[in-house]
């Protein structure tokens, strides 16, 4: 994205001119302190704020000034983990990462096989029938993971995925990330956690306070 503004309100400017580019299949950290910018620096590439200005390039189409009626063909691209994005509690395991899946109308057995792939992938096929409330945090956070790439997007976007996490569940969560960027997605991931960043050595873009502090354009 080149030169984006956004604000939340018309005195209430939250990022200043941020320039970064992400490539395709490259693993990135948006790091930096509460308020930096983080989540709203996700929201605004998954288009679910809109840009003051600036030019925002999702697979090399400027989707800042997209009319609403085609946001949707963008977001089918991103598959989002945000914080407030809850599972659906009296659904099972298995419905739930379906949900983005039957929503698109595919047929029942293709959606079955692919939701099984997934449980697969996030290694929680032996919790398919269970409802949300009887799995741990890093299990809870699993599901969410697998739906969000239940439609194979290019992009995956993760809103501090550890969040309230102990230090083995992140590392399970990490793993995850690591695999799914492995076979091929863009993964971006938002966290204040600079000790789990740091030990990653993946490439790391800093915030602070609307602007971007270091690492917006990839080391050549
Ligand atoms: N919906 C909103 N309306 C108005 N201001 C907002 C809104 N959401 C966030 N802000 C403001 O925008 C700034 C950046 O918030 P943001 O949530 O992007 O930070 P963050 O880096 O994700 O922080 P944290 O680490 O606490 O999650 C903050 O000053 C916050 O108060
Ligand atoms: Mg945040």
């Amino acid at each position: 994205m080149y030169h984006v503004y956004m604000n939340y309100g018309p005195d209430q400017p939250v990022l200043y001119d941020i320039t970064l580019r992400i490539g395709k299949a490259e693993f990135a950290f948006v790091t930096g302190p509460s308020g930096a910018g983080k989540t709203s620096l996700l929201r605004l590439i998954f288009l679910a704020e809109p840009c003051a200005s600036g030019q925002i390039l999702v697979a090399g189409e400027n989707v800042a000034r997209l009319p609403e009626s085609r946001r949707h063909l963008v977001r089918r691209k991103i598959g989002v983990v945000f914080q407030d994005f809850k599972l659906l509690p009296l659904r099972t395991v298995a419905e739930n990462v379906a949900v983005g899946l039957e929503v698109l109308g595919w047929p029942r057995r293709q959606v079955r096989r692919r939701v099984e792939e997934m449980l697969r992938l996030v290694d929680l096929e032996h919790k398919a029938h269970v409802l949300p409330a009887r799995l741990s945090g890093g299990e809870q956070q699993r599901v969410a993971i697998a739906r969000a790439m239940i439609g194979d997007p290019p992009i995956l976007l993760a809103d501090e995925p550890t969040g309230n996490l102990d230090a083995e569940l992140s590392l399970q969560i990490y793993d995850l990330l690591e695999r799914i960027n492995a076979r091929g997605a863009t993964v971006v991931v938002a966290t204040h956690d600079r000790a789990w960043v740091e030990r990653t050595h993946r490439r790391v873009i800093a915030l602070e306070r609307g602007r971007v502090v270091t690492g917006g354009l990839p080391a050549a």
